[in-house]
């Protein structure tokens, strides 16, 4: 098992607002069995996992309401609280939060702003904090305005409750209303070697200076994709969950992928990922299979 801790060097570092954070984090989506049935089961040994990405020098966390129905913030504040001075969670609003049972992934989204500001205070608590270090909106709701939801987040950042903003699950256009509203930290979409729905949002967070977080950024949808990311894995006896990080890495410097696993194994194998060291025309070779 590999012991070596990240630093800032190894996979650089990305602003978010005024903190900074190394370009790998972690999600913590599989860290409760609640909300996911394939996640962690008993809380020692997600606490265990939590513990063990810190030490390894990750300093961002990805966590939001709904997962486990409020257990993930729980577990992390558990493992972690107090804090480290440099560790920075992310924690979001914006679905409805249940439980949820196998088969039915799907929650509705739920971005009344009195909901929010009602969530935000569930967080605060569960994560032991007074200021959530960057609080994002989950998914637009199509039942509500946009920048109505996204003034919830503006009053809880004034409040004092919310150190930074970010938007998850946006479009350009839902990008840019929230730029007209307040500084976006973040964007957190789904974005990998194969999946290049989101790549207008990437360039627009590139002009910006905005950290990009990138969900499922090692589930590849894509056979073709998938074959060649394989082939390059088995060349430099990596695996292809590595290639594809490491992809990542390069794709942008305000990439953050924020990998989540249930599982020890996984946690380090995706933090070694750091040290995977490829040549362009593999990374080229990646782009050609997937269209790009
Ligand atoms: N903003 C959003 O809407 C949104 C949506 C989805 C997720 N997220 C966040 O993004 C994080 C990543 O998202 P995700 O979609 O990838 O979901 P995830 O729930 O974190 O699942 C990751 C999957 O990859 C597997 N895995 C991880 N490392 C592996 C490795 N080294 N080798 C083989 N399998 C590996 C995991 O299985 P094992 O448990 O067996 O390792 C799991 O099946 C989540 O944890 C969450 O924090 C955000």
């Amino acid at each position: 098992m590999s012991e070596r801790a990240l630093d800032d060097a190894t996979v650089g570092t990305v602003a978010i607002g005024d903190l900074t954070v190394r370009r790998l984090g972690f999600g913590s989506m599989r860290i409760s069995g609640a909300r996911n049935p394939e996640g962690v089961r008993d809380r020692d040994t997600a606490r265990q996992l939590v513990r063990r990405v810190v030490d390894r020098g990750v300093n961002l966390i990805d966590t939001a309401n709904i997962y486990g129905y409020g257990e993930s913030e729980e577990i992390i504040a558990e493992a972690l609280y107090p804090y480290p001075k440099d560790l920075v969670i992310t924690t979001k609003a914006g679905f409805k939060p249940a439980k949820i049972l196998k088969g039915h992934a799907t929650l509705p989204a739920k971005g009344d702003p009195a909901h929010i500001i009602e969530e935000c205070e569930k967080s605060l608590r569960r994560l032991r904090v007074d200021c959530i270090d960057l609080y994002q909106m989950h998914v637009p709701d199509p039942n509500y305005a946009y920048d109505e939801t996204l003034s919830a987040f503006v009053q809880l950042q004034q409040q004092g409750k919310v150190r930074h903003i970010g938007v998850s699950n946006v479009s350009v256009m839902q990008l840019k209303l929230a730029l007209e509203m307040f500084p976006v930290a973040s964007v957190e979409n789904r974005y990998n070697a194969a999946d290049r729905d989101s790549d207008a949002v990437l360039a627009e967070c590139e002009v910006r200076g905005i950290a990009f977080m990138p969900w499922a950024p090692i589930i590849l949808g894509s056979p073709k994709v998938a074959e060649v990311v394989a082939h390059i894995a088995a060349d430099h006896g990596a695996t292809a969950q590595q290639v594809s990080l490491q992809w990542l890495l390069h794709r942008s410097p305000l990439m953050v992928p924020i990998p989540g696993t249930s599982q020890v194994s996984h946690a380090d194998e995706n933090i070694d990922a750091a040290w995977l060291e490829m040549s362009s025309d593999e990374l080229a070779s990646i782009d050609q299979a997937a269209g790009v």
